[in-house]
């Protein structure tokens, strides 16, 4: 810079700091070079011909240097170039790097008299001028006469006053690390700031480091000296730095009042104006005394940097402000520029890492947020009380880790993720809650240094356990009743009864209670919401769904036989049979049943059921001798002219129950209840002839493992899937299929018993059952060679009601097996097709007669866990 008597130098390492090498890049070498030989430059030949250098807090490298430095190539003292070599440190496999760089700068405007403190020295300039009669000036003479010294003159000693006089020969006042030298116009003389030959003076109170020499010339008999002195203040206060700057420094003037033209406020050797001055904060004031400059601590243009101490994590503040004066005095006229770099570094403060906890438990991750620090700090590893993780390993395991700085980049936090599942966290269950803790230890690095340190932090995160809603219930003849019980997340779902979504309306009309915990609500047995009505149970599914999801919470059916007994035999002869309506009939009404006569009609009846009581000699009542019994039999139909309409419009007689009882000396008994679809049925025969088809259980949907008959009874739940094969074992053609006819549970081993409930009615799902059976394609693989032969269908586990209280325990499965040939196909089961009652395909059934197709497979017991 032309008004400037320095060079600056920004030099900025544009390697990234590289943490895992731990390898600090720095300058190694800095060369001033003369006639292109380099000279290294030792901290003591700096401070003799005017370098200096810092680095600051974000690696930059400044080399400050006098423009009248020992190198420089001074040209009438007007311009002034300086050559560089910098040398940087490669890593061990990489070359050094060599920088060459020269600068010149003009400057003219020189001031009688030019001081500089810079950090590791003093230099004043002054114009080589003595007065005219060269004798040993009493008095200061006026600048007017004084002329100046040719160069015929030589520097022989220099006196320097500590405050005593100290008397040295030029050429040792050099050896001894001065710098002294002469320029075309003037004579500069540079002292280290730690030399002897400096001392202390205090200036308005302010301690300041004086150098004060005469330095005397000789040519021939003439004789004359030059006085050159520099004096530099070191002093401040915390917390806000304040610079006192003594306005009249006593060493550099003789007598009276200097008058102050020029003051300066700046940093980094960078005059600042006044609006830069406010813009940072920063104050310059000029009193009587001093020249009072302020910086309050972060302010910009300072740095901050990390130290650790005593294991703790410190930070200091650090910024160099200028001051630059330009004064005369009025006895001389003479002027002189000050210019003083005072580089600050506070105390060190200790700045403890903090840990902010922004963990939101519901989330299931900890967050943690780990400041503030300086931009020069690192996060290495995290210690956990199983293990130590480096920041990559972190990363590599799902616990996020990141660097984050402040949007003015004077701070630098951390933030951490770490999910719950991570086995470094721990749980502990507490009542009907999970406790999330985290031990753990941030190692942190200071990256100039690579001072260690840490900071231990203890987090913890409670998670109510979240129990879901249950639903329990059971049934009479009249009613279910149901019990809802809330989970942790309270009454935040939808119940639908059946098909239907509880609303207030229903919900009154189902004597809806409420506690704050429960809820209950009963539903009629004979209301037409009941959702499944057969000859054996009624059942009322119950739903509970999530409400914003709309996803199910529970399902829950509850099942009861509403009607104890079917049919009774009693002693006097009298028999009574209740004829239940099936949801596979819906057309039925149940009023028109009639015995065997069709005269018999029911005793009472209503849209569900029909009521008969009836002797063994009226109402076509059937009658056969068996050993030691008799057996009574009649059956409930619709009458012939019912029945003859439908077939009529080619439809079969949908319902028929068969009716038996059994009577022996003693006692009379139940034992027979049949409701059956059609007349001649093939239908409950035993197997015939050896097997040649086998039904078994699956693990799971791929049908690739299976229950062992040793392992019945198997156990299931409520609701879980079974997967059942059924497969023709005799060895066939492949254009030999296996249909399912029918399939069908029941209680008891006996596959004719009652109760039955429907799974397949004629290849069809039940249409009535809410689960319905889903029937699985099969493929060929390593154990289907072909896939007609195989049928599979899964059914979710269901239970029987018993009664009120017990849902029955186990269930068998058993179905009619029609083994169909392609080349002669018989229609109906055969075709593939389902034949349901409703899509007109009735008809075809009646080709099958051939009950040598036929097979039967049960499977069981499957018991309820
Ligand atoms: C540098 O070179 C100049 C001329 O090129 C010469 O006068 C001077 O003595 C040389 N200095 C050194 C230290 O070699
Ligand atoms: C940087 O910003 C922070 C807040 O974001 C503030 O506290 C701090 O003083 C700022 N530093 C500087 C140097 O402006
Ligand atoms: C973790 O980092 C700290 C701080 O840098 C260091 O002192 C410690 O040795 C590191 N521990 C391991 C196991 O690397
Ligand atoms: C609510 O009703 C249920 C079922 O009747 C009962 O177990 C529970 O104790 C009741 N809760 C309150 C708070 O009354
Ligand atoms: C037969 O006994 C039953 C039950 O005891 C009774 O209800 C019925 O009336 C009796 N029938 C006759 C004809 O006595
Ligand atoms: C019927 O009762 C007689 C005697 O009262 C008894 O000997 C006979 O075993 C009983 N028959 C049956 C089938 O229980």
């Amino acid at each position: 810079e032309n008004d400037s008597i320095f060079f600056r130098w920004l030099i900025l390492l544009i390697a990234a700091i590289n943490i895992e090498a731990k390898k600090k890049p720095s300058i190694s070498k800095f060369l001033p070079v003369l006639n292109n030989s380099a000279i290294l430059l030792t901290p003591s030949l700096a401070s003799q011909c005017g370098f200096s250098m810092k680095i600051d807090h974000l690696g930059n490298a400044m080399i400050y240097t006098s423009l009248q430095n020992c190198f420089a190539q001074n040209v009438k003292d007007e311009a002034f170039t300086t050559a560089f070599q910098l040398r940087f440190h490669g890593s061990q496999l990489a070359e050094d790097e060599i920088y060459q760089m020269a600068e010149t700068c003009h400057y003219t405007a020189w001031a009688c008299r030019e001081i500089i403190c810079d950090h590791n020295y003093m230099e004043v300039s002054v114009k080589r001028a003595a007065p005219d009669n060269y004798v040993l000036p009493k008095n200061p003479i006026p600048e007017a006469r004084k002329r100046p010294i040719d160069a015929g003159f030589r520097m022989t000693t220099i006196t320097f006053f500590t405050p005593a006089e100290k008397v040295m020969k030029v050429i040792d006042a050099q050896r001894s690390g001065h710098g002294i030298a002469n320029t075309p116009k003037r004579l500069v003389l540079r002292s280290p700031k730690t030399s002897p030959e400096t001392y202390t003076q205090n200036v308005a109170g302010v301690p300041m480091l004086v150098v004060k020499t005469s330095t005397v010339f000789e040519k021939k008999w003439l004789v004359t000296r030059i006085d050159a002195a520099a004096a530099c203040s070191v002093f401040f206060t915390a917390d806000t730095i304040t610079w006192y700057l003594p306005r009249r420094i006593d060493p550099l003037i003789s007598f009276g009042q200097p008058k102050l033209l020029e003051v300066y406020m700046g940093i980094d050797g960078q005059r600042l104006d006044a609006a830069e001055i406010e813009a940072r904060r920063y104050s310059l004031t000029v009193t009587d005394t001093y020249i009072i400059s302020v910086i309050p601590i972060g302010a910009v243009g300072g740095y901050y940097k990390s130290h650790v101490q005593d294991g703790q994590y410190h930070i200091s503040y650090t910024v160099e402000p200028m001051i630059e004066m330009f004064w005369t005095e009025d006895a001389t006229h003479e002027g002189t520029r000050y210019k003083v770099f005072f580089p600050i570094t506070t105390p060190l403060l200790p700045r403890p890492p903090q840990v902010t906890d922004r963990t939101i438990a519901a989330e299931r991750v900890f967050k943690l947020e780990l400041g503030y620090f300086c931009p020069d700090v690192a996060l290495v590893n995290i210690t956990f009380p199983s293990e130590v993780l480096s920041v990559t390993e972190c990363r590599a395991r799902g616990i996020n880790v990141l660097e984050h700085m402040s949007p003015n980049s004077s701070y630098k936090v951390f933030t951490l993720e770490v999910p719950f599942t991570d086995p470094v966290v721990q749980q502990t269950s507490q009542e009907g809650a999970t406790v999330y803790s985290l031990h753990l230890v941030f190692g942190l690095v200071v990256l100039d240094d690579f001072a260690p340190f840490s900071h231990a932090a203890y987090v913890q995160a409670t998670l109510e356990n979240i129990v879901p809603p249950s639903v329990s219930g059971g049934c009479d003849y009249q009613n279910f009743y149901v019990l809802v019980k809330y989970g942790t997340q309270g009454l935040n779902f939808q119940t639908a009864v059946g098909k239907q979504i509880l609303t207030q309306s229903l919900a009154q009309q189902y004597g809806f209670a409420e506690n704050g915990t429960h809820f209950s609500f009963i539903v009629d047995t004979t209301c037409h919401y009941a959702v499944e009505l057969s000859s054996i149970k009624s059942r009322l599914d119950v739903t509970l769904r999530n409400l914003e999801t709309n996803t199910i919470i529970k399902e829950f059916s509850v099942a009861c036989n509403f009607i104890s007994s079917l049919t009774e035999c009693f002693p006097n002869g009298t028999m009574t049979a209740l004829a239940v309506k099936l949801e596979s009939v819906p057309g039925l009404n149940p009023s028109q049943l009639t015995l065997r006569d069709p005269t018999c009609g029911p005793t009472y009846s209503d849209e569900r059921y029909a009521y008969f009581v009836f002797t063994g000699n009226s109402c076509g009542t059937t009658r056969k001798f068996l050993p030691n019994m008799m057996m009574y039999e009649n059956e409930i139909s619709l009458p012939d002219e019912l029945g003859a309409k439908r077939a009529s419009n080619s439809e079969e007689p949908e319902y028929e129950l068969k009716v038996s009882c059994y009577y022996d000396i003693n006692t009379t008994y139940a034992v027979a209840f049949q409701p059956r679809q059609r007349r001649n049925e093939p239908y409950a025969e035993n197997a015939k002839g050896q097997l040649q088809v086998a039904m078994r259980l699956a693990l799971d949907d791929s049908y690739s493992v299976f229950h062992r008959v040793e392992d019945y009874p198997i156990t299931k739940y409520l609701q879980q899937p079974l997967y059942f094969e059924v497969e023709l074992l005799t060895p066939a053609s492949p254009e030999v299929s296996v249909e399912l006819e029918n399939c069908w549970a029941t209680l008891d081993q006996d596959r004719t018993s009652r109760p039955r409930w429907n799974l397949i009615i004629n290849g069809c799902a039940n249409p009535v059952d809410q689960y319905q059976v889903i029937f699985h394609p099969v493929w060929t693989d390593a154990r289907v060679q072909y896939p007609s032969h195989f049928k599979r269908f899964e059914v979710k586990m269901f239970a029987f009601a018993q009664d009120q209280e017990d849902l029955s325990r186990q269930l068998f499965v058993h179905c009619d097996v029609m083994i169909c040939d392609a080349r002669n196909p018989l229609g109906g089961v055969c075709n593939g097709q389902c034949m349901n009652p409703d899509n007109g395909n009735k008809g075809q059934r009646r080709a099958v007669s051939d009950e040598d197709k036929f097979n039967h497979v049960s499977l069981g017991p499957i018991r309820i866990s």
